[in-house]
């Protein structure tokens, strides 16, 4: 039986990977997750599986060397999928120290500690053991509207203090599977949607405030092209790099869904519309006018665009869910969990969200 250590699996992908892992592989397989808790992280987004006796969960901080050491030492683990990061752009902006601690420094603990428990005395690695970096299409920079997509190949060029700090733990990475010859893979994927979503990013928050006859707030012109996929399809592409993948490569992750952010938020009021009963309050003041155009991002990144075809070549990963079934099953789930996001975004996100858009 493969023990799996997950690293900020408490989060939006992290918890949705590890729904899926032990959707496929059931008992056959142990996840021990270590998360810090920060705003990010929610132990309800893993209430369903809390229970398992192949789940533990782990509270600490991945910058705390003895207690990641700690975790190695009394675990035989064979996969490492490293999650744990600050996530969300524009709080690197207006605090990048933390993003630099957790994710460059943390980074290396974690490798460090992978590193020491699965080293041979000869400087060669025990069989079968491989840690994945679970990385972003933001370290490449950004692309012109008319064209070009990220390949493998493609230099790293990060803007924002967050994906600055990505570009830093990918090149942390590589430098180990370069001078220990260290059993790594790093994947680099698209922008995600789903459930568990903490809403501070567009899709989430677009919802939320939606739903709540809020102003939606698009940055700039609402020009700038994402590329979305489904938090399902990442998680399923994760499993297979680490199965399939070859040792020591880089691939990039996305579903060719590129979107304009003003088309998104049109789709989820449409969408919302769609779903809504005739009968029900809310679709009075779901129109367009709820749409509110605000200060662009400092920065900000007019299009990110991922070639997949690598990852499709070698490893026949191919994405499975549709942008439009996608999003009616996360406006679904939302709906179906509105305690969650009451519990979410009541405390500090009503500071944050005052901070950004009330300011
Ligand atoms: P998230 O912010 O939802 O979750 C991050 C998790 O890491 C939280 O549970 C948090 O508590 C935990 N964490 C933060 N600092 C920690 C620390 N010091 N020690 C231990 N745990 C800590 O992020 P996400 O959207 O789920 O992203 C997960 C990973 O995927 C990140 O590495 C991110 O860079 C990458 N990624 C995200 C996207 C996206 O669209 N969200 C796309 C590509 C790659
Ligand atoms: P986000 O979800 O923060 O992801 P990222 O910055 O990592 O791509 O933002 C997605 C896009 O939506 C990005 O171009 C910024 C834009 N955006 C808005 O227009 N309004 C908002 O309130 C937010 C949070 C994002």
């Amino acid at each position: 039986m493969k023990t799996y250590l997950v690293t900020g699996g408490a989060g939006f992908i992290g918890s949705n990977y590890i729904h899926y892992m032990f959707k496929k592989y059931g008992d056959a397989i142990r996840i021990i997750n270590v998360d810090a808790l920060t705003y990010a992280g929610n132990p309800e987004n893993l209430k369903e599986v809390e229970k398992r006796d192949n789940y533990t969960f782990i509270k600490a901080d991945i910058c705390d060397k003895a207690a990641i050491e700690k975790i190695f030492s009394e675990n035989e683990i064979d996969r490492v999928v490293h999650f744990a990061a600050e996530s969300h752009v524009d709080r690197s902006i207006k605090n990048p120290e933390v993003f630099v601690q957790t994710n460059v420094y943390g980074t290396a603990v974690m490798l460090n500690c992978a590193k020491a428990a699965w080293e041979l005395p000869d400087g060669s690695f025990k069989e079968d053991k491989r840690f994945l970096h679970v990385s972003t299409d933001e370290v490449y920079g950004s692309l012109d509207d008319d064209g070009g997509y990220f390949y493998e190949t493609t230099p790293y060029a990060p803007h924002s203090p967050y994906s600055a700090s990505k570009a830093g733990s990918d090149m942390l990475v590589k430098a180990y599977m370069d001078t220990y010859h260290f059993p790594a893979n790093i994947t680099n994927c698209s922008n995600n949607y789903g459930p568990y979503q903490f809403p501070e990013k567009l899709i989430p928050l677009i919802i939320n405030n939606a739903l709540q006859g809020k102003k939606l707030p698009v940055y700039g012109d609402g020009k700038n092209v994402r590329d979305w996929l489904y938090v399902e399809d990442h998680a399923k592409a994760i499993d297979m790099v680490q199965e399939k993948g070859r040792l020591f490569e880089t691939y990039n992750v996305g579903g060719h869904n590129e979107k304009q952010n003003i088309e998104i938020v049109k789709i989820i009021i449409e969408t919302l519309r769609d779903m809504l009963p005739e009968t029900d309050a809310r679709r009075a003041h779901l129109t367009e006018e709820l749409i509110t155009y605000v200060e662009d991002r400092k920065g900000h990144d007019r299009r990110y665009a991922i070639a997949p075809d690598k990852i499709r070549a070698e490893i026949g990963w191919e994405p499975e869910t549709m942008f439009k079934e996608g999003i009616r099953r996360t406006i679904e789930w939302y709906f179906a969990n509105e305690d969650w996001m009451k519990n979410v975004t009541s405390g500090d996100y009503q500071k944050y969200y005052e901070e950004m858009y009330l300011k």
